[in-house]
């Protein structure tokens, strides 16, 4: 018998389950293949809790900027418990517009966030050049965001789970995880190797998976689905050619270690096909290539495809969903930002009954 099985090892439920471990828990992750080989090794590990919110998601935008601000911290201690680095910058991000139209748009976000008292600063075309002097001479204007840091998501997988194991966690890989029910109730998972883990409480932290899992309750029915996204990345040779994160209107560029730039992302009705388009990939290059013309000499060296696990809403879905289940999935395209509440929430809920934030609970589908 553990504490907490966990189903699912994505940054998700690594975290979850190192944060427990760390409070005194035994804990078992279960994963179906390596450790982040879902949409966490896709990601691109921006933490921008503005930029890809609507105007309208106030909760969500909250939520976002909480996480936000759990991360510097997060990220010491992982690499301390760890002994990795995982690559947390704070350069900051800086929001591009190239059209009339990118500007309205700029403005409205720009508004919003100012209205609730983020630090952000507007930049004329030349000023934006002064700060990436790579940049298109196109470019109209842009908000430089210096509290919209990123991290290494892989590298990230990769401490998340060493740390887990130094707080003396349990990791199965390579294991189909299943749901067990007895009276009426959720005790644990069964692996696909026949093992049977009784626990206090299971976690599904199975990402865009998570509605799949064998074993969930006939009267559970999860709205998540995957959201297809497709990327690539380009090295790039002498000094790097951007310093932050950019985002112009249709793609994104972040800058990595050694002159790596990661191109992202489509966002896609497309279930779990994870072939890669010609369309797709054409408009994530003829996009990087109108901010950064200089990326003309750029050698290809990945293309990827990913699945966020997004609900109808765009925010999570954090709570018991049936006595003894615990449901932590549908991050949507922010799911390396909320780790750490997320993480948190679960905790606090399991540890001290903390009820998690009402905006967030899987109730407010039924
Ligand atoms: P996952 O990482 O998908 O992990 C779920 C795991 O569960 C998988 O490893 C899977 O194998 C396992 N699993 C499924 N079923 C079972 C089972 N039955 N038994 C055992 N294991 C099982 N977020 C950001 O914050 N910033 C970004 O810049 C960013 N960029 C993104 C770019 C792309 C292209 C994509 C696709 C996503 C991006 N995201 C970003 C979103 C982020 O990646 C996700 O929200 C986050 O990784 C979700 O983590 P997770 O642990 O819930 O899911
Ligand atoms: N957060 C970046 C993406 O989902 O593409």
């Amino acid at each position: 018998m553990v504490d907490s099985a966990i189903i699912g090892g994505g940054v998700i439920g690594l975290a979850i389950g190192w944060r427990l471990a760390l409070r005194g828990q035994s804990v078992v992750v279960i994963e179906r293949a390596k450790t982040g080989s879902g949409a966490s090794h896709a990601a691109a590990g921006m933490l921008a809790a503005g930029v890809e919110v609507e105007p309208t998601e106030t909760n969500l935008w909250q939520l976002n900027r909480a996480s936000q601000q759990l991360w510097p911290e997060f990220a010491a201690e992982l690499e301390s418990a760890s002994g990795m680095i995982i690559n947390y910058r704070r350069e900051g991000t800086l929001a591009l517009a190239l059209t009339p139209d990118d500007l309205r748009r700029l403005t409205q976000s720009y508004d919003f966030q100012l209205s609730h008292g983020v630090e952000l600063n507007w930049l004329s075309a030349s000023q934006c050049r002064e700060m990436e002097p790579a940049v298109s001479s196109r470019i109209r204007g842009g908000v430089f965001s210096p509290h919209d840091h990123q991290v290494d998501n892989r590298l990230l997988v990769a401490a998340l789970r060493r740390a887990f194991l130094a707080a003396g966690g349990r990791l199965v890989e390579d294991c189909d995880a299943r749901l067990v029910q007895s009276h009426q109730r959720i005790s644990g998972v069964a692996l696909a190797e026949g093992e049977v883990i009784t626990a206090a409480q299971t976690i599904l932290a199975a990402g865009a998976w998570s509605a799949q899992v064998v074993g969930l309750p006939d009267s559970i029915r999860l709205p998540i689905r995957p959201l297809k996204g497709q990327m690539l990345a380009v090295e790039t040779e002498g000094a790097p050619l951007i310093e932050r994160v950019i985002w112009s209107p249709t793609v994104y560029l972040v800058p990595r270690q050694g002159g790596r730039i990661l191109v992202g992302a489509t966002v896609e009705e497309a279930g779990f096909d994870p072939r890669l388009s010609f369309g797709g990939i054409f408009g994530l290059m003829e996009g990087a290539w109108r901010v950064l013309p200089a990326l003309e000499e750029a050698k290809i060296s990945e293309f990827w495809t990913g699945f966020r696990p997004s609900s109808p809403d765009d925010a999570p879905l954090i709570g018991e969903i049936y006595p003894g289940l615990i449901l932590a999935s549908g991050h949507h395209r922010n799911g390396i930002l909320l780790t750490p509440i997320t993480a948190k929430i679960v905790g606090d809920l399991i540890m001290e009954a903390t009820a998690p934030p009402p905006s967030f609970l899987p109730s407010r589908f039924d």
